[in-house]
């Protein structure tokens, strides 16, 4: 019995030497991006009327709102599910070099806001593969920034952080998105 009790405390001793907040402090961190990427991406949302050139849908809205129009105040309550194309340039009748896919939805009864969760997926000779975001997107900010948290293909791993821009915005039926990658980890 004895000797199980020194085992167990050396093995505690080991765990609280190799764990101190030293060990984890030293540990290198990249600082600067290992990639930088820059996309567009159209947002074009069901109004009623444009059903053939719209690329986002309100799907559910609180119970004074509806599917054809943005609820008031600010949107709060409404969640839209979106099929965007990406382009390189501002061009929305550029080609494009994949979708951005996914939804956000207005969570913020106070001011325009957003959360975020969508992907983009590639499909072009220059990209390969898919980059995951999710985060807030606080509207009324210059610049808000949300998560890279993951991808798959020539971005496999891939983690960082998007700065978003609003670059357009027409009425509550278009807007167009400055999306300002940077990646921390790459494979
Ligand atoms: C759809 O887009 C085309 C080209 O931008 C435009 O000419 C047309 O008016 C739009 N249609 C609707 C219903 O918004
Ligand atoms: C949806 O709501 C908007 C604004 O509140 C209103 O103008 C429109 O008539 C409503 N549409 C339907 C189909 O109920
Ligand atoms: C990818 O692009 C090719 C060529 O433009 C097209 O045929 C194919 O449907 C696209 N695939 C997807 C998933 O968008
Ligand atoms: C929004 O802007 C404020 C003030 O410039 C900044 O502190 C905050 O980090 C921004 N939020 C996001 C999510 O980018």
């Amino acid at each position: 019995m004895a000797t199980k009790t020194q085992a167990a405390a050396l093995l505690l001793c080991l765990l609280i030497s190799t764990s101190s907040p030293t060990a984890y402090s030293r540990k290198p961190r990249r600082r600067s991006p290992c990639r930088e990427l820059t996309f567009f991406f159209h947002d074009v949302l069901f109004n009623g009327h444009n059903y053939h050139n719209a690329t986002s849908a309100i799907v559910g809205s609180p119970q004074w709102g509806n599917k054809t129009a943005v609820a008031k105040p600010y949107n709060f309550g409404d969640v839209v599910v979106f099929d965007d194309p990406i382009t390189v340039d501002n061009n929305f009748h550029g080609a494009p070099v994949g979708r951005a896919q996914g939804m956000y939805l207005y969570d913020q009864w106070s001011t325009y806001g957003a959360w975020l969760g969508f992907s983009f997926l590639f499909n072009s000779t220059e990209y390969v593969g898919t980059l995951n975001f999710a985060g807030a997107d606080p509207l009324m900010n210059k610049t808000r920034d949300i998560s890279v948290i993951g991808g798959t293909g020539e971005f496999f791993m891939a983690r960082g952080i998007a700065t978003l821009s609003t670059d357009a915005y027409e009425g509550d039926v278009y807007f167009r998105l400055r999306v300002d990658i940077q990646l921390y980890e790459c494979w």
